[in-house]
């Protein structure tokens, strides 16, 4: 590809979420076989690239978050044999393979950990990690007021009586960047991977690396506040010594990163997408934004005006595997936190029908601005949450950690429906890790492929547009609509969005695709369209 547009930037890339994708043994949990045999779908969806959360050897008390070996294949998702296969198959048929490196924590089934607990106070191995002394006579209370992402305390004390750091599960102690070590190690870990023909890795965490050398409590002002409130463990300025480290390696085999940084807004998300960081940083705004079209307005100039600051280009995504589905998000009203609806919210409150459509609408909004896309497995099929999963299925240590007052995010983990009929409806030979509803077989992608209207075909179609007509030009601008109306230019093509309750009358120009039936030139309420100028 021409220089200053590399692949990756209008990239649609597709997430596996690997234990929910495909059971290619039969064991109920997916596995590299299941991905394997199900390349060809992913191609023929038009995507560029597939990212794979982590598959290494792992516990599993966080989905495979924590790591116990970074360079070897757990053997429920298969073998290092397998893996390297994936890789040359998916690049056979033209797709990177994008990895998930998990650099802020690993497993407490380490090596590194184990033989952290074994050593005594300030040892090396200790260094490693985030080993402090309590607070009070005894140190019996934590060495800071630090939470944990999934609730309690982010700190745990061991038999000798010192705490350790672990901003999520206890199961996940918080690595310590400022070890030498640990960034050899990672070093080390990326070439791994880059030399078995890795496109690149999704970055986890990549705004908590680095923690306030001071461990100050969290509410006190240490110069890192932003907005009022001190956040001692994220997005600390040093973090970007490390990535600029990165880039170095994964520039000598052309691969690249992509941010998961959970930060205040684009004036600090653009630090990550500076020329010699990170590739690509997803726009989480967007993907939580509600469904108002003032709100995506302003986010999308955000984006745009953001990335553009630092010569990058924005990162579009609707979902992941740790956020409630947009069909659930959109079908519920704009004042319903959906997390919280999750464990108790009034059911009655969901219209399943207008979050597919705005669903769908989403789609044609995001598959159209300039950047690269993340879709999340399942999304082409316009799959929802499933809210109603049973409590004693859940795994998400979310559900545990908070003490039964969040519900978590297994909901959106549910193993994919393949066929219409038959045992979990064709992801497996037997039943899922988690249990589908049982009408998935009607989304399921057998139901879908070659409908005319199912979403799998409008996600197909606007992906083989969006790369005829899109890729290769940055150009954007917005068309003046009115209120309640999403209208851009980009080049030849518009894109016009209905947010409003009402049908609005569609421009003039040939209809390229749209999210709803299209008859008697007008927009239904919450359809979108695109349009080549005449
Ligand atoms: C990221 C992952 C999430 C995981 C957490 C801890 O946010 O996306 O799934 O639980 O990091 O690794």
């Amino acid at each position: 590809m021409a220089p200053g547009h590399p692949w990756w930037r209008q990239a649609v890339v597709y997430q596996v979420y690997l234990r929910s994708f495909a059971d290619g043994n039969g064991d109920g949990t997916g596995d590299i076989r299941g991905i394997r045999s199900h390349l060809p779908y992913l191609r023929s969806l038009g995507v560029d690239a597939v990212w794979i959360n982590p598959w290494y050897v792992s516990p599993m008390n966080d989905g495979g978050y924590d790591v116990a070996d970074y360079r070897a294949i757990d053997p429920q998702f298969g073998t290092m044999d397998e893996a390297i296969g994936l890789i040359e198959d998916a690049r056979g048929l033209g797709l990177h393979v994008l990895l998930d490196l998990v650099p802020n924590h690993t497993s407490s089934a380490h090596p590194w950990f184990e033989e952290a607990l074994a050593s005594a106070p300030g040892s090396p191995a200790r260094d490693r990690y985030h080993f402090r002394s309590g607070r009070g006579p005894n140190g019996s209370r934590a060495p800071t007021n630090w939470a944990g992402v999934f609730g309690g305390s982010a700190w745990t004390r061991v038999d000798d009586g010192e705490w350790y750091l672990h901003l999520f599960d206890q199961t996940q102690p918080d690595l310590n960047w400022s070890s030498p070590e640990v960034a050899a190690e990672f070093e080390d870990i990326l070439r791994f991977w880059l030399e078995k023909g890795a496109a690149g890795f999704r970055v986890d965490v990549a705004n908590g690396l680095v923690k306030d050398p001071e461990y100050p409590d969290i509410g006190i002002d240490d110069g890192n506040s932003r907005g009022g409130v001190s956040i001692p463990y994220s997005d600390l300025d040093l973090l970007h010594d490390i990535v600029r480290d990165w880039r170095k390696v994964v520039d000598e085999y052309e691969g690249i990163l992509v941010a998961e940084a959970w930060v205040d807004g684009w004036d600090r998300l653009a630090n990550y997408l500076r020329p010699d960081e990170y590739h690509q940083a997803f726009d989480f705004d967007f993907m939580q934004a509600p469904w108002d079209a003032d709100i995506m307005k302003g986010i999308i100039d955000a984006a745009l005006i953001g990335s553009s600051g630092v010569g990058a280009v924005p990162t579009w995504v609707l979902s992941n595997h740790d956020i409630v589905r947009q069909v659930t998000r959109y079908g519920l009203p704009q004042d319903v936190d959906a997390r919280a609806w999750l464990l108790k919210g009034d059911r009655s409150l969901l219209d399943p029908g207008l979050g597919l459509r705005r669903a769908r609408s989403a789609a044609l909004l995001m598959l159209g601005l300039p950047g690269s896309a993340y879709l999340y497995q399942g999304e082409e099929l316009g799959l929802p949450e499933v809210h109603d999963l049973p409590f004693e299925v859940l795994e998400d240590p979310t559900w545990v950690r908070s003490r039964h007052t969040r519900k978590g995010r297994d909901g959106c983990r549910v193993p994919l429906p393949w066929a219409a009929s038959g045992p979990s409806f064709g992801f497996g030979t037997d039943g899922g890790w988690l249990p589908q509803p049982a009408d998935w077989g009607s989304l399921s992608v057998e139901a879908q492929d070659g409908v005319p209207g199912s979403t799998l075909e409008l996600y197909r179609e606007a992906i083989d547009l969006r790369s005829r007509y899109l890729v290769g030009t940055d150009k954007f601008h917005w068309v003046d609509a009115g209120d309640e109306m999403l209208v851009f230019d980009r080049g030849q093509v518009r894109v016009v969005v209905n947010f409003g309750a009402d049908p609005v009358p569609l421009p003039h120009g040939e209809i390229l695709i749209t999210s709803v039936p299209a008859g008697d030139g007008v927009l239904t309420s919450q359809g979108a369209a695109w349009l080549r100028s005449d």
